[in-house]
């Protein structure tokens, strides 16, 4: 990938991963990304070109604009410039709660990248945009979702269901949150 990740959404930055804005010309990779089954497994099957260009229209690029400090961002390895996929700091739809996810392509899972972002995104969240609590949802048998969730330090609460069309057809799906102060307590910022 070419993208500059000091170009970074926000500004964030973990140890070894960085946040930067999508744009118009991501369209090919995040269609990459939603055609994959092993990444759509839970997320309702993979997503058609169509599909893909409207959630980068509407829920990406306009979200931007709408809501400052909050969206989806592309996930650079800052090593190489590499894109693993995504991270979100956003609506859950039809709703005033803010959600944390992630979706990454297969082939970088299972070293961590999921989670180190997430802690990022949940600090952000409760420090620079002083959010009072952070959500997640994920499907009931999502479990190395709900690990990723747990070791960033949000609690399980139970199953929520959604009337919103993008989740109403999954049912019951497996609720997350903490407070910013429980959380903060529990995840002390490190010295620099
Ligand atoms: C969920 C996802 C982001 C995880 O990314 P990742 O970078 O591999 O996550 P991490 O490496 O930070 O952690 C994964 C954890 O899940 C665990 N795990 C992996 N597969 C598992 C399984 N089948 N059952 C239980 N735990 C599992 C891993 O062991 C690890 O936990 P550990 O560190 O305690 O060993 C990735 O699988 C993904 O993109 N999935 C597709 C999209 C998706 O479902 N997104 C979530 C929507 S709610």
């Amino acid at each position: 990938m070419n993208h500059d990740v000091r170009d970074a959404g926000d500004g964030l930055l973990s140890e070894r991963l960085a946040l930067r804005r999508f744009t118009p010309a991501d369209l090919p990779l995040l269609t990459r990304l939603n055609a994959d089954p092993q990444v759509m497994r839970y997320l309702g099957g993979v997503n058609s070109p169509q599909q893909t260009q409207a959630m980068l229209d509407r829920r990406i690029l306009d979200y931007y604009q709408d809501n400052p400090g909050l969206g989806v961002w592309a996930t650079m390895r800052r090593s190489d410039g590499e894109c693993l996929g995504f991270h979100l700091l956003n609506h859950i739809q039809g709703e005033s709660l803010i959600q944390v996810g992630y979706r990454l392509f297969p082939r970088f899972w299972g070293q961590g990248y999921a989670t180190e972002m997430s802690l990022s995104l949940l600090r952000y969240g409760y420090t620079r945009l002083g959010l009072g609590n952070i959500v997640a949802i994920t499907a009931l048998e999502n479990t190395s979702s709900q690990r990723v969730l747990l070791k960033a330090g949000l609690r399980r609460n139970g199953e929520r269901s959604f009337k919103h069309p993008a989740y109403a057809p999954f049912g019951p799906l497996a609720w997350f949150e903490r407070s910013a102060q429980d959380w903060l307590d529990n995840h002390p910022a490190m010295e620099s």
